[in-house]
């Protein structure tokens, strides 16, 4: 059964499909469409950022703690609900239940992070130079906010936006990925459920050109104070120079190649389980899913070995019952999944399934659970004897895949690491400290993994990344504060009198020139 769905702003439909319907799909039973999307144009993304800037002073007056309030309800609300939404996540994105289990959790998490900052939200009191004059900060909201994101983490990852967002004091204005539209209204009404105020949260669902253009306008109109985006690096660069020419700094949350180093101590029954986990689990379609195995030479064969029987035994295909991985998450990964199976080259040797590409009756996966025939699946690959020369070695390759290369020493596996230009998640499999440090030294990623594989943050500290993963802007935990509130200082004079910081100030009269007697 599928409904048709649309944009909320202010509280109420934005009406109609100036842009036209999108159905969103089950990919892992195409035949099963989740929701008929109708799709806004710029004009309506516009209304809704202006729509978000209006409520934003009202929502920015309520006092923090009862907007603490609102995310803790939120939080209860959504845990109330997990069964419910996961269930939908898995229909709509195809991610296998504990999976999308732990999805919604993640955004629990995030609520129990952020209910208490509303009765925080610390500024300082500081000292001045002068006497009888007091200096203070102010954690101050930024104002509307428009938040664009991917739907490989439909719900997780706008809670990190959403919610640090909301207890701030800024209103939203949140574009979800099309193909994960029914599970953003699902959560978009448990939010609404908690009681925001009409037009503190508004949900616009467009492409990406009626987006772009919708951005543009409202940075025009000043109606866009911030924006964070989730997704590509293509697309993250185009949101970066469009919002530098507005003089604002966007928080930009794009893609990897992370890496996996593998040196000669490590426990290599625990690497095989990391690597994985982290290159297939999501059918490779995180952000922090593993991109590259770097493996001591000394250890290829038994490591390539052990992964390669651990791939071909693991349960790939129906996401409602007990698997490794289900479908691509649409057909625009698909597609550009089996771009990215043409790079591979001769010298390249095909690990881990039964077949290659697409999973169907003519190209069976040994033990597929399900139907095949029945949605996007696709066979795990590993490609051994990849080179840094390589586009396998140096793209993003979203999809099932991961490549191997060896190195002899640790400076060159950092070095190999490095090489792609990414930055955001890596790992090192070692029981050697040294080693550890080393590879947190000189790795250039924003987060480093130890004995654990590069996917699973947790919802407390920061992530985001460097390079091609992004522009250094961190989410998650305190640090994202720093995204959605802008510091001001304030100074208070109460001598009565205008004195002149740096001039009227009361000097000591040191002696620099004494020593102790000798
Ligand atoms: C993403 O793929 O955009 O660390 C986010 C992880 C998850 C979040 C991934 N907690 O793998």
């Amino acid at each position: 059964m599928s409904s048709t769905i649309g944009s909320i702003i202010g509280g109420r439909a934005a009406g109609g499909s100036p842009a036209g319907t999108i159905s969103s799909p089950n990919p892992s039973r195409l035949t099963d469409v989740v929701a008929e999307v109708q799709l806004a144009d710029a004009a309506t993304f516009a209304a809704a950022c202006a729509e978000a800037k209006r409520a934003q002073p009202s929502w920015a007056g309520t006092p923090a703690p009862v907007r603490g309030r609102a995310v803790a309800a939120i939080g209860r609300i959504v845990e109330a609900n997990k069964e419910a939404l996961a269930r939908l996540v898995t229909r709509e994105l195809g991610k296998p239940r504990a999976e999308a289990l732990g999805e919604v959790q993640e955004i629990v998490d995030t609520c129990d992070f952020f209910l208490g900052e509303g009765r925080r939200l610390y500024g300082q009191t500081v000292s001045s130079e002068m006497p009888d004059k007091q200096l203070f900060t102010f954690r101050v909201p930024v104002g509307a906010v428009a938040v664009v994101t991917a739907g490989n983490f439909p719900v997780a990852v706008p809670s990190w936006y959403l919610v640090p967002a909301l207890v701030a004091g800024n209103t939203v204005v949140w574009k979800p990925a099309e193909y994960a539209a029914a599970s953003a209204l699902a959560l978009f009404d448990l939010f609404q459920a908690a009681g925001l105020p009409e037009g503190v949260l508004n949900l616009v669902f467009a492409d990406g050109a009626a987006t772009f253009a919708g951005l543009e306008r409202g940075l025009r109109e000043g109606t866009i104070d911030k924006i964070g985006f989730t997704g590509s690096t293509a697309v993250g660069r185009r949101i970066g120079e469009l919002a530098g020419r507005h003089l604002q700094v966007p928080c930009l949350e794009l893609g990897g190649k992370n890496p996996m180093v593998i040196t000669p101590s490590a426990d290599i029954a625990l690497a095989v389980e990391g690597a994985l986990f982290s290159g297939f689990g999501t059918a490779g379609q995180r952000c922090t899913s593993l991109g590259s195995i770097i493996v001591h030479e000394s250890l290829h064969d038994e490591f390539l070995d052990r992964f390669a029987a651990a791939t071909a035994a693991a349960p790939v295909g129906d996401p409602a019952q007990d698997v490794l991985y289900g479908p691509m998450l649409d057909q625009k990964f698909a597609t550009r999944f089996e771009e990215y199976l043409g790079w591979i080259q001769p010298h390249h040797k095909v690990l881990g399934s039964s077949g290659l590409g697409r999973i169907s009756a003519a190209n069976q996966r040994d033990g597929f659970v399900g139907d095949p025939e029945a949605g996007l699946f696709y066979h795990p690959t590993i490609v051994d004897g990849v080179q840094s020369g390589d586009a396998l070695f140096c793209q993003e390759t979203f999809g099932p895949i991961v490549g191997v290369t060896t190195y002899t020493s640790l400076d060159e596996a950092i070095a190999l690491a490095n090489t792609p230009g990414y930055g955001l998640s890596s790992a090192v499999y070692t029981n050697d400290p040294h080693d550890a440090f080393r590879f947190r030294q000189g790795i250039s990623a924003g987060m480093v993994s130890v004995n654990n594989s590069t996917s699973g943050a947790e919802a407390h500290l920061p992530f985001g990344g460097n390079g091609l993963s992004g522009n250094g802007s961190r989410q998650s935990g305190i640090w994202v504060l720093d995204q959605f509130t802008r510091w001001q200082a304030m100074n208070w004079d109460y001598s009565g009198r205008l004195q002149k910081a740096q001039m009227d100030v009361a000097e000591i009269t040191p002696d620099l020139g004494y020593r102790l007697p000798s």
